[in-house]
């Protein structure tokens, strides 16, 4: 006879509520005892896949951040898409697949700001690759004389072609005169963007006329096959700033 059974009719109480039974299970010869009763067991199981949850979905919302300190330059780091007017936001939610969007408006009426929302909007979406870059920027760092000018033509290349997103600010800014080569360099990107079906966001302060005078009519007439144009109104958001 196994005397362990008859000499334990009582079993222990569970260490963690210390009100239940534990329950028992044969191991071998003898008779093993939980340490929690069922219902504590369950909570703890419950509280360790919270806790498991919890920590995928802190980590996931840090990613994000990280993401959105990458991309977005830090004096827009605020922009939100509940910023833009009701006719922008729409259009956004509402574009049709690899279609982009090119936005013209005066100085200062809110167009790097647009952008910014948009990136940020995508980001939240979960969308890994999305890339921001200033145009006028590039052709500046793509002039420029050692460090920083080498190796920028092709990081633009790389970091263009990989995009889900591409947004470029400021096209047929100040440089007006962009060269030939760097203007080669802006439709091979948009060309090979349009013919994959990804979408590419344009900020510029001309309309896309006036891009085709100065730039390149083969851009203007991607811009209108592969972009929603959108105008926007105001004035300088910079000045009225100043003003309230
Ligand atoms: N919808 C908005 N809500 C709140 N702030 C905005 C909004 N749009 C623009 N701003 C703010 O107004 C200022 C000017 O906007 P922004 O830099 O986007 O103008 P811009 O059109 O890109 O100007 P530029 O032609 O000189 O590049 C920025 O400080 C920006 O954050
Ligand atoms: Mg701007
Ligand atoms: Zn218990």
């Amino acid at each position: 006879m196994d005397d362990t059974k008859q000499s334990q009719p009582d079993k222990p109480l569970c260490q963690k509520c210390g009100v239940n039974e534990c329950y028992s299970y044969p191991m071998g010869e003898t008779v093993v005892y939980t340490k929690y009763c069922s219902p504590c067991r369950l909570e703890d199981d419950l509280a360790r896949d919270a806790k498991v949850s919890e920590e995928a979905r802190r980590r996931a919302e840090e990613e994000i951040t990280k993401r959105l300190n990458r991309v977005i330059p830090r004096l827009y780091q605020r922009a939100e898409i509940t910023d833009l007017p009701d006719a922008l936001r729409d259009t956004v939610r509402n574009l049709d697949g690899g279609k982009g969007m090119y936005l013209f408006g005066a100085v200062g009426c809110g167009k790097t700001h647009s952008l910014c929302a948009i990136a940020k909007h995508y980001i939240r979406c979960g969308i890994k690759s999305v890339v921001f870059w200033n145009w006028e920027h590039f052709l500046k760092t793509h002039r420029a004389k050692g460090a920083d000018g080498y190796g920028v033509a092709d990081k633009f290349l790389v970091d263009t072609a990989a995009a889900e997103i591409l947004l470029i600010d400021d096209i047929g800014g100040n440089s007006k005169e962009a060269s030939d080569d760097e203007l080669e360099k802006l439709y091979l990107v948009f060309n090979n963007r349009v013919s994959n079906c990804l979408p590419t966001f344009f900020s510029s302060n001309r309309n896309p006329e006036e891009i085709g005078e100065l730039y390149d009519q083969r851009i203007v007439s991607r811009i209108h096959g592969h972009c929603e144009i959108i105008g926007l109104e105001g004035r300088d958001r910079r000045i009225e700033k100043m003003l309230f």
